[in-house]
C-alpha cells in the first residue's frame, strides 16, 4: 500500500489528510514547555525528511504521520495567522455524561500498517523533541477485524470517500492560508465491556443504528430516542449533510480490564463535530442523549489544526 496520492499528483506521508484507515496507529498528544518551542519548530520542519527516512526503508507500510497544533501555541510556534475557527476544545455536559477538555498543544497521528514502523516513528520523534514537551497521552490503536470497534460493529462506514473526503475535510477559500489544512478533534472513549455485552445484539443495534454483522443501517423510531447514526447525521438549514472524516481505533489491554475507542475526526468545520458532541451528549430532544454513551465514557478532549504539509515545512519564529 501507498500513502496517499494528492490533488497535486505528489505522494505525500506527512500530513497525509485523507489517508486510508490502517492497520496500527498511535495518537500521541504532547504539551509544548515554555522553552520547548524553537526545539519543537525544528522537529516540525524536519518531519518530512524523518518519515522520509522510514518510508524508504519500509515502502510497502503506508507510513504517514499528521501533526495538529493546539491554540495555545499556535501564534508563537508558527508565524503564521491562526487558522480562522482554532480554538480550545468546547466541553460539552449533558444530563448524564459529559465530554471533558484536557490539555493538548501538539498532536501526532502516525498511521501504518505495521506496529513497529509506528513505534519507531514515534521513537525517534520523542527523542528528537526531548525536554521541550511533556507527553499528556499516548495511545496505540488497532485494527480489530474487519475494521471493527470494540463494542463490535464495524466503525468508519459511512465516512466520506475521494472528492467527497476532500470537500468534507479540507479547509477550502474560506480561509485561503489554510486552505488544504484540516481541523481535528480527538477524544478517548473507555467502555465498561462486559455491560455491553450483556445486551442483546438487537439492543445494541437500535443504539448503534446499524446491523452488527454487514454494518446496514436501520431506521430509528418515528419519534423518541435516536441512533448513534441519526444523532452524528449534522444536516444545515439548507438541507446540506455535513460529513467528517472519522480515524477511529480500538485500543486497550485485556490484562489491565481496558478496552477503548479512541475518537479522532478530521473536519473542514469544527462546528460540526461540535454539533454532533452536543447531539450525543445533550441529546435530540435534550435529555435523550445517544446511548452509546451509557456504555463509553469520555476522558480526554483536544482540538488542533492540521496545516498543509508545505506550511508546516515553512515554520518560522514570529517576528
Ligand atoms: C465511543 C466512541 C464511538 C464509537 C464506538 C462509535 C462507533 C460508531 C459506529 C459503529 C458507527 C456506524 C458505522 C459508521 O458509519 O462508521 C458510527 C457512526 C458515526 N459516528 Fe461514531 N462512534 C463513537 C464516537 C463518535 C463521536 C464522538 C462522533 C462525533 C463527534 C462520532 C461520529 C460518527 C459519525 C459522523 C457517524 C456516521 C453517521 C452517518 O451514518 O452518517 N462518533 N460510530
Amino acid at each position: 500500500m501507498r500513502a496517499r496520492t494528492s490533488v497535486a499528483g505528489t505522494t505525500e506521508s506527512v500530513q497525509a489528510l485523507t489517508a486510508p484507515l490502517t492497520a496500527n496507529a498511535v495518537f500521541l498528544i504532547s504539551t509544548v514547555t515554555t522553552d520547548g518551542l524553537d526545539q519543537v519548530r525544528e522537529v516540525l520542519i524536519g518531519l518530512a525528511d524523518t518519515v522520509k527516512a522510514l518510508t524508504f526503508r519500509f515502502p510497502e507500510t503506508a507510513l504517514t504521520c499528521t501533526v495538529g497544533i493546539g491554540s495555545r501555541i499556535w501564534d508563537d510556534l508558527t508565524g503564521v495567522a491562526a487558522p480562522q475557527q482554532l480554538r480550545e476544545f468546547t466541553p460539552v455536559t449533558g444530563a448524564a455524561h459529559a465530554a471533558p477538555a484536557t490539555p493538548g498543544d501538539l498532536l501526532f497521528h502516525i498511521r501504518a500498517e505495521r506496529a513497529d514502523v509506528c513505534f519507531e516513528l514515534e521513537r525517534q520523534l520523542l527523542e528528537t523533541l526531548g525536554a521541550s514537551v511533556v507527553v499528556q497521552d499516548e495511545t496505540v490503536g488497532f485494527r480489530s477485524f474487519d475494521r471493527r470497534d470494540l463494542l463490535g460493529f464495524v466503525d468508519g462506514t459511512a465516512n466520506p470517500v475521494g472528492p467527497d473526503a476532500e470537500a468534507s475535510v479540507l479547509v477550502g477559500d474560506e480561509d485561503p492560508t489554510h486552505s488544504g489544512g484540516t481541523y481535528v478533534v480527538t477524544q478517548k472513549y473507555i467502555h465498561p465491556l462486559g455491560a455491553w455485552r450483556d445486551l442483546t445484539t438487537e439492543a445494541q443495534e437500535t443504539i448503534i443504528g446499524r446491523t452488527k454483522l454487514e454494518g446496514v443501517e436501520l431506521d430509528d423510531a418515528d419519534e423518541g430516542q435516536k441512533s448513534h447514526k441519526t444523532l452524528t447525521t449534522i444536516t444545515d438549514a439548507g438541507g446540506t449533510e455535513h460529513d467528517i472524516q472519522r480515524d477511529n481505533m480500538p485500543f486497550g489491554s485485556p490484562g489491565r480490564g481496558e478496552f477503548g475507542t479512541y475518537f479522532l475526526g478530521y473536519t473542514r468545520n469544527l462546528w460540526v463535530i461540535q454539533q454532533m458532541l452536543e447531539r450525543m451528549f445533550v441529546g435530540d430532544p435534550p435529555g435523550l442523549h445517544d446511548r452509546l454513551l451509557d456504555f463509553s465514557t469520555a476522558i480526554t478532549g483536544s482540538v488542533f489544526f492540521a496545516p498543509r504539509g508545505d506550511v508546516l515545512a515553512s515554520l518560522r519564529s514570529p517576528e
